[in-house]
């Protein structure tokens, strides 16, 4: 059987995503080990490579939707770590470092003026989808690194969903998106390596049928994708990830984030999916009007 076939279902679900454009990246600080200060970084690059980014997304039928950037916050291009949407319910982000302190807010601030009445601001440190990612079934959670394994249990029942907490043991893979990325439903790719034995030993066990990831490819950021149910946006150095998607009926597209790269983030670190439009009932009377599609 052509080993395609069985993927030959592969459909791509439109998404609406929130971004952050890099008007003020920089890199100042470290906060994880990709971040040098000393390294020269090249801000109109990274504006250009992160316009293509969303580019892209608009060209593959996504709605991108963008929250303003604010002087003095370096880091907010990474709009994954804002919250976590799911059904329409946001749970604000809460740093660990103070250097991002403020992003929390305003990411929820975003949220509440657009329309999301259920919004909360979160107990416990947790820092939005860059540790916490959404399949069909489960809500996967990172900890080790920045999340409080605390908020697992904060998103749980906020969510209504079950989470999967996950230990991340590798610093260079502080985030679980850096490690894992949920390809459609309940399918994922990961790297065994950045997780502790008995957090393998869940991923095996939940996810029997995961794409095995290469440290070489996770070394890239091959990992911070983006999938749709079919197109897989995601750093073009991951070679060998990109042919493996391809054996499985997935359209890898490969980006340059090469800026962005140097504080430690890459496609998925950008993106925010909103998962779940504010339903009509929670749409607050005073909620400004909303553009479909700010670009
Ligand atoms: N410099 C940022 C930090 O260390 C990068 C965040 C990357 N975001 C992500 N979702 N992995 O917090």
């Amino acid at each position: 059987m052509n080993p395609l076939s069985e993927h030959a279902f592969r459909t791509a679900v439109p998404r609406r995503y929130l971004m952050c454009r890099p008007s003020h990246f920089e890199v100042t600080y470290s906060i994880n080990p990709w971040m040098d200060p000393e390294k020269a970084v090249d801000r109109d690059l990274a504006v250009l490579q992160w316009e293509r980014l969303r580019d892209l997304y608009v060209e593959l039928g996504h709605t991108v939707e963008s929250i303003d950037p604010i002087p003095g916050l370096p880091d907010m291009v990474f709009a994954a770590n804002g919250a976590t949407v799911v059904d329409g319910r946001v749970l604000g982000a809460r740093f660990r470092n103070e250097q991002r302190a403020a992003e929390g807010p305003a990411y929820a601030q975003w949220f509440r003026q657009n329309g999301f009445a259920d919004v909360r601001d979160p107990e416990f440190i947790n820092e939005g989808e860059g540790d916490y990612l959404v399949t069909e079934s489960w809500v996967l959670a990172g900890c080790g690194f920045r999340t409080d394994p605390a908020s697992h249990q904060e998103a749980q029942d906020f969510f209504g969903r079950p989470v999967i907490g996950l230990h991340l043991t590798d610093p260079r893979f502080y985030h679980l998106d850096t490690a894992l990325a949920v390809l459609s439903r309940d399918e994922i790719m990961y790297c065994p390596e950045s997780f502790s034995e008995g957090s393998r030993a869940v991923l095996r066990r939940l996810f029997p049928d995961a794409l095995p990831v290469s440290r070489e490819d996770a070394d890239v950021f091959g990992l911070n994708a983006v999938s749709d149910g079919y197109n897989v946006v995601l750093p073009e150095a991951a070679v060998r990830l990109g042919r493996q998607l391809a054996a499985r009926g997935y359209n890898p597209i490969g980006i340059d984030l090469s800026e962005l790269l140097k504080a430690g983030g890459s496609a998925k670190c950008c993106t925010l999916e909103i998962r779940g439009a504010a339903s009509a009932a929670s749409v607050r009377a005073d909620a400004p009007a909303r553009t479909a599609c700010v670009v």
